[in-house]
């Protein structure tokens, strides 16, 4: 079974195809950084016509390494949501029209289970029957959580951010530094540069009552710390940027490595600790879960650096993963910005 996934949420476009069991015969993604990076974040807009320019010469170049073609297309899957509905939009159609001319089934998948599924896209992985249960840490642009995967399909979110997502606070503070978007890879790169020990930014480790009902046991909070990082350069706007972007990079890495060795602690029937989404590349990040990982005795699972940041192979993964019910009638799926009514919120 080879299914081809397309992935139009946000600001990059792409196309994959991934055959069963679980390998990716080609993937190919047009990011539009470029595109928005002179106005610091993503412009719905010009996000929505780059991606109907791209999407068919995109999904054409997935022949171009003589992998298969038209023909080899069992199923087309692509992101309903969450994401842009202007975004979203082109690719639904793309995937409508493509299903229909090829007559095969066209999946809606949900975006946040493409990232979580994408964990299976690392070479050498068990099959999920002996890796799950899993404690992922799923971290991007818009959502940070801790995910208990039983299999796929089955997801129960331990914990959430109440505001903020990590990827989010990186890309703000990024901007308070006037380092350019997307923010994290930016942080990364200057803070090697600095000093331990100049600051410290509180960390995001909300346990009061309401926060608690609204994030999970495991809730996580990084407004604060933005707050914290504009009332800093407020007062000391002299200290080196390399020193600041370190001290922030750290209060966000150990937020989520402390919540993420508190709930693998809270139950010892986690048989992985994996991590996802785009936050994933960070080495800091890695490395501080490889320790946690450690501790607690269980292997430690990362997407392949290249399906970390939003891509197709992860959507196409998803049917392939488990039982779907395939999209029936006309005309496309609705978009779904938030997703409403899924499994996975
Ligand atoms: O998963 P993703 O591509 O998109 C969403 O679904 O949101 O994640 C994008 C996020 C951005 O916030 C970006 O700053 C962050 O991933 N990111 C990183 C790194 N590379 C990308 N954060 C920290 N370190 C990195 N190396
Ligand atoms: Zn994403």
């Amino acid at each position: 079974m080879r299914v081809l996934g397309i992935e139009s949420s946000c600001d990059e476009t792409a196309a994959a195809l991934v055959e069963s069991p679980l390998r990716v015969l080609a993937s190919v993604v047009a990011s539009q950084i470029g595109l928005h990076r002179r106005h610091g974040g993503v412009v719905p807009e010009l996000a929505a016509r780059s991606h109907v320019e791209a999407l068919g010469p995109l999904l054409e170049s997935l022949w171009d390494g003589g992998v298969s073609d038209w023909d080899g297309v069992d199923a087309v899957a692509v992101t309903q949501g969450p994401g842009l509905a202007s975004s979203l939009l082109p690719g639904l159609a793309a995937g409508r029209a493509l299903a229909d001319r090829l007559g095969v089934p066209l999946y809606g998948v949900h975006h946040m289970e493409g990232h979580l599924l994408s964990l299976f896209l690392s070479p050498g992985i068990p099959d999920p029957a002996s890796l799950c249960p899993v404690l992922v840490l799923l971290v991007t642009g818009g959502h940070t959580a801790l995910v208990r995967l039983s299999a796929p399909g089955q997801y129960e979110v331990l914990g959430r951010s109440i505001d903020d997502a990590a990827g989010e606070a990186l890309d703000k503070g990024a901007r308070l530094l006037g380092l350019p978007y997307p923010g994290g890879p930016e942080i990364e790169r200057i803070a090697e540069d600095g000093r331990d020990g100049s600051l410290r930014f509180p960390l995001g480790l909300p346990t009061g009552e309401e926060a608690l009902r609204r994030g999970g046991p495991f809730a996580f909070s990084f407004s604060g710390l933005k707050t914290a990082l504009r009332n800093h350069l407020l007062r000391e706007p002299g200290l080196p940027r390399a020193d600041v972007a370190r001290a922030y990079q750290e209060a966000v890495m150990q937020t989520l490595l402390r919540r993420a060795a508190e709930a693998l602690r809270s139950d010892g029937g986690f048989r992985a600790l994996a991590c996802v989404g785009g936050v994933a590349r960070n080495r800091k990040l890695r490395e501080g879960l490889e320790s946690v990982a450690k501790e607690a005795g269980v292997p430690l699972v990362t997407t392949p650096f290249e399906y970390c940041t939003d891509n197709a192979a992860m959507i196409a993964a998803v049917p392939l993963l488990r039982p779907l019910a395939p999209h029936v009638g006309f005309p496309e799926p609705d978009p779904n910005p938030s997703l409403q009514g899924a499994t996975l919120r």
